[in-house]
């Protein structure tokens, strides 16, 4: 199948990639010059675990990248997959960029095309780019993307789930979105044939399952750091807890790591669009308990700041702090929102000299935030520290020795703020442990 990616970011390089492993006749069009010229040449303008493997391995007929909206002509499945941030001074998100995709697609689109949309949207766009699409006789479908980066390319190939969400009239399926179901399932024929599960619904629902999937993840995150609050005013353990709860598997373990909390370019930005979108629709008492998991959120980095300070006897003015990790999670150089590099602004704004290292994101995260000091690896970032934050959990901080460690540093305290550290290890060669949500 001769398919177009539209938007070659973390979502669309993968998508393209990937379709392209599984036989596809692909194009991958951004408006970046500078990342179309990395795919070019087989190179992955970010680091995504298993996409260096497959752009070396793809067959250069098969796999090309543009920056030429003409070169999608031809394709007979086009993937919207460009990104939906938050707008600036708003909670709602800004769709320039799906728009500008669209404009860009809608010259070349014949009658019978199938245009599928990945970007994750507030509900009612689908409906309103179909109407937009009418006229050139291509169809739409909702197709929610539910990659977590880090994991995109397995993720891709083999999703929990796909969801499509077909026009419909009167509640059936139309004809001619049975006809756009076929081709996708061809574009999925290998996915479909390992059995994964596939949700057949309308416009409204497939946009609506992509948001309320992140709404509940971060949900389950803020109900174990609510619990984190709980545990600091009791004495209480809250690793323990999520253990013990999570034991009954109507509850699960997965996504109870109590700690900084969430970020990253979605997880924070859609739960506040869907509020936003639930708003303007007349139900955002539905949703406003997402305002209180947004604020436990935010909280949690606060009270990390906090315990910095009483560790260092009620002041963090003039002290050194090394933040180990800048990406919002490990296996990822991606620092949108971050909770690790929050925090590490945040006490360089109130007097601290923080240094940060990260094995993946520290370009990005320089970008981001000049004035921080920056460092290759965790011994060159705590040498001479005060404290030493673990911000994020990439296996080569957990894997740290507290003695090594001590070594380095000025003082020996550590700030866990993923949950992930042994505190009798650490204690028992010195170093006074603290983390979120634990004695
Ligand atoms: C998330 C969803 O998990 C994907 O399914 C979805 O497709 C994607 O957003 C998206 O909308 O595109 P991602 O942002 O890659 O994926 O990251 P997650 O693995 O969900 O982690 C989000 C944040 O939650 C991270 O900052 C992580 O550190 C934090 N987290 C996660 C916790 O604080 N505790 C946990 O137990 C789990």
């Amino acid at each position: 199948m001769r398919i177009s990616v539209i938007g070659c970011g973390y979502l669309g390089a993968v998508h393209a990639a990937s379709m392209a492993s599984l036989g596809h006749e692909v194009v991958g069009l951004d408006v970046d010059a500078e990342k179309i010229a990395a795919l070019r040449a087989r190179r992955a303008p970010f680091y995504e675990p298993g996409l260096p493997e497959l752009l070396e391995e793809a067959d250069p007929d098969l796999l090309t990248w543009t920056t030429d909206p003409a070169a999608v002509a031809g394709a007979r499945v086009h993937f919207v997959c460009v990104g939906t941030p938050q707008m600036r001074g708003e909670l709602h998100a800004d769709l320039q960029y799906v728009d500008a995709a669209l404009e860009a697609l809608m010259p070349h689109l014949r009658p019978g095309d199938v245009v599928v949309g990945k970007s994750t949207v507030p509900v009612g766009t689908a409906e309103r780019i179909a109407e937009d699409l009418a006229p050139t006789g291509a169809t739409l479908i909702w197709n929610p993307e539910f990659l977590r980066e880090g994991f995109g390319v397995h993720d891709t190939l083999h999703p929990d789930r796909i969801v499509y969400g077909l026009p419909t009239d009167g509640g059936v399926t139309t004809a001619a979105g049975e006809a756009a179901r076929a081709l996708l399932d061809e574009v999925y024929a290998t996915p479909l044939a390992e059995g994964i599960p596939l949700v057949v619904t309308d416009y409204a629902t497939a946009q609506l399952v992509k948001v309320a999937a992140n709404s509940f993840l971060a949900t389950k995150i803020s109900f174990i750091n609510a619990m984190a609050e709980l545990c600091e005013a009791t004495g209480a353990d809250v690793t323990a807890l999520a253990d013990a709860i999570g034991h009954d598997v109507r509850i699960g373990r997965r996504f109870l790591n109590a700690g900084l909390g969430f970020g990253g370019g979605c997880l924070p930005k859609d739960i506040r669009a869907f509020m936003a979108r639930a708003g303007e629709l007349g139900v955002f008492d539905a949703l406003r308990f997402l305002q209180e998991v947004d604020a436990v959120n935010m909280r949690r980095r606060v009270r990390m700041v906090d315990l910095a300070r009483e560790v260092c006897d009620g002041s963090i003015v003039g002290r050194r702090i090394a933040v180990l990790g800048a990406a919002f999670k490990p296996g990822s150089d991606d620092v949108r929102d971050s909770p690790a590099l929050s925090v590490a602004a945040q006490m360089q704004l109130q007097g601290a000299h923080v240094t940060v290292t990260d094995p993946q994101a520290i370009d990005n995260a320089r970008a981001t935030w000049a004035d921080l000091r920056f460092a290759t690896t965790p011994e060159e970032a705590a040498a001479g520290a005060d404290v030493v934050l673990l911000a994020t959990e990439w296996p080569e901080y957990r894997a740290l020795g507290p003695e090594a460690l001590g070594q380095v540093v000025a003082h020996r305290r550590i700030l866990d703020g993923r949950n992930i550290l042994d505190p009798a290890a650490w204690r028992a060669a010195g170093w006074t442990y603290r983390a979120l949500g634990r004695p």
